[in-house]
């Protein structure tokens, strides 16, 4: 995390973006990512996220200023994005996301870090996260996801609710006419990645079932060696409508699943290879 004594951080964690704290470095790298990740995403990325960032039209050049990106969103689907100085706590991100703004960290990762870093910068949170947000239904979705968070943690049950964002929000596949594509924020704003999830025979690839991924250990620390794929954003919206604290109670005790295992139940679109 950069260094930010000198920002004012407000009461819900915002900041107003420092927009006079970017420097030259920054807006390379910004620019070698942009380059990097658009030329990529063609024929990977699903075709709603590939419509957002077209939308959005948020610049290769330079840091996006966040109001006018929030202009465009807002206009599309009233979700705004909100400066932040990095990860926030669980109840104050699901309290904007509830309330459809979208936090995002206001620096850029440094040059030596352009392939992996292990807090979100802002390019992973602005390209990554931003152009699902014009899509009406992602964005219902994450507003939905929002209020589900402020009661999972009423509950004690947010590592469970947790994995739900992790296998869609960050690294969802989708199935299309064309094939299986990427939708995922962590997916689509990395380079090894983007190629690994479509591309790699190492991971599995195993139908989106709510229940299943509830239960579903992750490692943040490495490449995915499960990716859950959804048929439609619609599909995964309808999935996740339902109240979901019966479905605690009913998982609550039982064992977790290894993101390596294969259960008789999944619906295997790829088995993966164990390198
Ligand atoms: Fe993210």
């Amino acid at each position: 995390m950069k260094h930010t004594t000198e920002l004012t951080v407000r009461d819900d964690f915002t900041i107003d973006q420092p927009l006079h704290l970017y420097t030259e470095t920054d807006h390379e790298v910004w620019r070698s990512l942009y380059a990097r990740q658009t030329a990529l995403l063609e024929g990977r990325a699903c075709d709603e996220y590939l419509a957002g960032l077209h939308h959005l039209d948020m610049g290769h050049e330079r840091v996006p200023v966040f109001e006018e990106l929030n202009q465009k969103l807002m206009a599309a689907t009233g979700w705004r994005i909100v400066a932040v100085t990095g990860l926030v706590p669980d109840a104050v991100f699901f309290e904007h996301l509830a309330n459809r703004r979208f936090p995002v960290t206001w620096w850029v990762r440094a040059p030596e870090e352009m392939d992996y870093l292990q807090e979100p910068d802002c390019f992973h949170d602005v390209f990554g996260h931003v152009p699902l947000l014009i899509n009406p239904v992602f964005a219902d979705y994450m507003q939905a996801y929002g209020e589900g968070g402020m009661k999972a943690e009423h509950l004690h049950v947010l590592p469970m609710l947790a994995r739900l964002y992790w296998y869609t929000v960050e690294f969802g596949l989708i199935q299309t006419d064309n094939g299986l594509r990427i939708y995922g924020a962590g997916i689509v704003s990395s380079k090894t990645e983007s190629i690994y999830a479509l591309e790699s025979e190492v991971p599995n690839r195993i139908g989106f079932d709510l229940t299943r991924i509830l239960r579903t250990e992750y490692k943040i620390d490495d490449v995915q060696k499960t990716y859950f794929v959804i048929d439609d954003f619609d599909k995964l919206m309808s999935d996740t409508r339902q109240d979901f604290t019966q479905m605690y109670l009913n998982l609550d005790g039982l064992s977790t699943f290894k993101p390596t295992d294969i259960l008789a139940q999944d619906r295997v679109i790829n088995k993966g290879v164990t390198p």
